[in-house]
């Protein structure tokens, strides 16, 4: 291949995210959605993502009934893999990772067996500076990678492998949400994981997955997976350097490899994230925009920020399930 840092353009003339506005500012977001469920939906599968802007949303409760008009009951949040609080019954914080940090582009979950087809985002207090969710088009990023690059992951897979240290992020009891490891090793056979328990309270855990995907409605082939986000090049030089310092290769909190395990060479990821930022969008958000993501055609990202910023986030529609149109 012919790695390089740096991503051809490309354009598809598609807005990322399209935007609705309210009629009159302040207009019940309900109301709304009930006549214009089908709009939002068809703008979803085109852009990838919908922002509704200028709408009284309603709180918590009003923003859960917003995720039940669109996509039907939320999503409770598996196999965690970042700190997250939940704010009331499928509404959970966005990420209580520190502010200070970019949270790098990514499709929620695809590391999982089953993943959200739609995602939703409510800003109920806006930052001061920065602390976008920045958006990238996958099938704009699945066009932007050397074919080559592609073909490798779409014959080889990619693989996660998860190590959870006793006293070192977050604890496999908590991603897990039990701390009974039959129960644990029973959820990972159900999911594609394999499990190895390692020294007195360690676990370490694999995945085989699909680089590439098809899209269930759209039918487009799409870049849809954790490979990039959890290399741990993507956490940048410093960080990088010092967990390789910390822990042997295969000790490391995180790191993906190609799905039979081989080594993913440093430039080949560089060029994945060129391929991501050439693909980057975003908008700064307001108090009560709700933004609405097809997961499978966006991936989305976090800004570091300043000041208090409070996003709530719910998941919908299981890949489990037959995808509603
Ligand atoms: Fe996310």
């Amino acid at each position: 291949m012919t790695a390089t840092t740096t991503a051809p353009q490309a354009s598809t003339g598609r807005t990322l995210p399209v935007v609705l506005t309210a009629a009159e500012p302040g207009a019940p977001v309900i109301p709304y959605l009930s006549d214009a469920r089908p709009v939002v939906r068809q703008r979803l599968r085109e852009h990838g993502a919908v922002l509704l802007r200028g709408f009284d949303i309603g709180g918590v409760d009003g923003f859960a009934d917003v995720v039940r008009a669109v996509s039907g009951a939320p999503l409770s949040y598996a196999e965690r893999s970042s700190p997250r609080s939940t704010i009331k019954g499928q509404v959970y914080t966005s990420t209580d990772y520190p502010p200070s940090e970019e949270i790098f582009l990514h499709n929620e979950n695809s590391y999982q067996k089953h993943w959200p087809l739609v995602l939703f985002f409510h800003c109920m207090i806006a930052p001061q500076t920065q602390g976008a969710t920045p958006l990238a088009d996958v099938r704009k990023v699945y066009d932007l990678i050397d074919p080559a690059v592609r073909a490798e992951f779409e014959r080889r897979g990619w693989m996660v492998v998860r190590n959870f240290t006793p006293g070192f992020g977050v604890p496999w009891q908590e991603a897990f949400g039990s701390s009974d490891r039959a129960e644990v090793a029973a959820y990972c056979e159900r999911a594609g994981v394999q499990v190895e328990w390692v020294g007195r309270d360690g676990l370490r855990t694999r995945a085989r997955r699909e680089a590439v995907h098809t899209h269930p409605v759209t039918g487009e082939r799409v870049w849809f997976n954790h490979m990039t986000f959890w290399h741990v090049t993507t956490l940048g030089e410093d960080m990088c350097a010092g967990l390789r310092e910390m822990f042997d290769d295969d000790e490391l909190p995180t790191n993906t490899y190609y799905g039979d395990g081989g080594v993913i060479p440093d430039e080949v990821m560089a060029h994945l994230r060129a391929c991501y930022r050439a693909a980057w969008t975003r908008f700064d958000w307001e108090t009560d925009d709700i933004l609405i993501v097809d997961n499978m055609l966006a991936a989305h990202a976090r800004e570091p920020f300043t000041g208090p910023r409070r996003i709530a986030v719910a998941m919908a529609e299981s890949s489990a399930e037959p995808a509603a149109s």
